[in-house]
């Protein structure tokens, strides 16, 4: 059966945990689908990790849609979420109508997510769900702000800064966003949120305690030429395939492939 919104809210219910990736072509999607994952997020991350820029800023809306149409082809069962690029929501709720909708209506995705909180954003997520289009939130380390935040830091360190990330998840969750991605705060301020909403918490760099976990899928994979210290790597594809390539290259030089009639 294919994951909805719903499923996830009353996966938290019944304490069952969120696996979530990224993905952001056709053949990612699929292996990651079928491999049982519960969500797979078209994130903004891939303009670092499938087209080259330094941080997710450059990414252009056309630039996701292209993306997010491949992953919907690959995608059987899991929860498709896209991010709205950086600019294409910020202005006003009525940019990001027109965004999300192009998203909605182009991709087949099941929902958008979005960056930052209380108040500018939560009003906008508001404007979003009445108008039938579920909403992920996306607050903590919020990457279309990395020069604000001077570098991809922790957030939510101080005292202060946690109380302010807490509030913003409290209205996020009252706008009627159907989950939140914390990203980059410590685990005690993570499980603090988690428990406050009925929302899941889907959580990267954020500690054992959210309601799921999302990780890059380039990252999970060794295919990334830098990750965050948060991310795991389970396999180291990069030096597969580079030791795939040497092979292949060898054996056409050396007339070994293709092998003689
Ligand atoms: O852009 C992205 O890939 C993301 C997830 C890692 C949460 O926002």
């Amino acid at each position: 059966m294919a994951v909805t919104t719903q499923h996830l809210i009353r996966y938290k219910k019944e304490g069952r945990l969120i696996a979530a990736l990224t993905a952001w072509d056709y053949l990612t999607a699929q292996a990651i689908d079928q491999a049982g994952v519960d969500l797979i997020m078209v994130g903004d991350s891939l303009a670092m990790v499938a087209l080259g820029y330094d941080t997710t800023l450059p990414l252009t809306l056309d630039e996701i849609i292209h993306h997010a149409k491949a992953v919907r082809r690959g995608i059987q069962k899991a929860l498709m979420v896209v991010d709205l690029p950086f600019m294409t929501y910020q202005e006003s709720p009525e940019q990001a109508m027109r965004s999300a909708g192009r998203v909605m209506k182009e991709t087949g995705a099941q929902a958008v997510k979005l960056e930052g909180g209380y108040p500018a954003m939560a009003e906008t997520v508001a404007r979003l769900v009445q108008a039938g289009i579920p909403v992920m939130g996306h607050i903590g380390l919020t990457p279309q702000s990395v020069h604000q935040f001077g570098g991809f830091r922790q957030q939510g360190k101080s005292a202060v800064a946690a109380e302010r990330i807490l509030e913003e998840a409290i209205a996020l969750e009252q706008a009627g966003a159907f989950s939140l991605v914390l990203e980059h705060i410590p685990a005690d301020l993570a499980l603090r949120i988690s428990q406050k909403l009925t929302i899941p918490t889907i959580g990267i760099g954020a500690g054992a305690h959210c309601d799921g976990q999302v990780l890059v899928t380039a990252d999970l994979l060794g295919l990334s030429s830098w990750s965050p210290p948060f991310a795991k790597t389970y396999t180291n594809l990069r030096e597969t395939i580079f030791q795939a390539v040497q092979t292949y290259c060898t054996d056409v030089k050396e007339q070994r492939f293709p092998e003689a009639e």
